[in-house]
């Protein structure tokens, strides 16, 4: 379809581009599928999505304006491996089964400083057990900001859910990065976690 320039999207618009405006069951066959929470505009997806065509990636965007901006994007660059879905981290369960994920991204999430928005938090321990049940045994969890005090109650958060397999305090630059990052990365370090899910581990006896 030919691209328009629009100034404020509707559901229609999306919907047209075939974005996933309702909830609705995803499956990826056979595919690894990676997906993004807080997509923002959708640069650092959409360019994971077209250097790698044999996986599925997942754009998750609350926000309907800047979810058009993920479609110019997946139009311009032709990505049919990338989904887009306008929807709320808040009802993952009804899009994805259980064991379905290879992997998760939270990039540059907004840090709810006041201590009664903190469960708004995508790395707030409610989410955390969401992701921990969608992810496949081994699937990871990356979160990346320029928030040191969301970074650090993060990471308190994470460790009691994930065996974290990396932190990064001063993470160097990518080819793999969002429009957020390119912005504050010039204010001052950009911190990186990584774990991963281990489902299968026996208490030993
Ligand atoms: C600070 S912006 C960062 C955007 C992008 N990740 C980047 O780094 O450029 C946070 C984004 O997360 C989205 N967001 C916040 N809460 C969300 C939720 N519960 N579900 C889906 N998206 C959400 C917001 O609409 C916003 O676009």
């Amino acid at each position: 379809m030919r691209q328009k320039k629009v100034k404020y999207a509707t559901k229609e618009i999306l919907e047209a581009y075939g974005v996933i405006i309702e909830p609705k069951r995803l499956e990826f066959k056979e595919k690894r599928a990676f997906l993004e929470i807080g997509s923002g505009k959708g640069s650092f997806i959409s360019s994971l999505a077209n250097d790698h065509p044999d996986d599925i990636f997942i754009a998750m965007e609350i926000n309907i304006n800047v979810c058009y901006r993920i479609i110019e994007k997946k139009e311009a660059m032709k990505l049919d491996n990338l989904i887009i879905i306008h929807g709320d981290a808040s009802f993952l369960n009804l899009y994805f089964d259980s064991d379905s994920i290879d992997g998760i991204y939270l990039n540059f999430s907004d840090p709810w400083p006041k201590k009664k928005h903190h469960k708004r938090r995508l790395t707030y321990p409610t989410f955390l057990k969401t992701y921990q049940n969608l992810l496949k045994d081994h699937g990871f969890l990356q979160f990346r900001t320029d928030h040191p005090t969301l970074f650090q109650e993060s990471v308190e958060y994470i460790e009691n859910h994930f065996k974290i397999i990396e932190i990064n305090n001063h993470l160097e630059e990518s080819r793999y990065m969002t429009e957020y990052e390119i912005k504050k990365r010039v204010l001052g370090p950009i911190y990186q976690l990584i774990g991963k899910v281990e489902k299968n581990v026996k208490e030993s006896l």
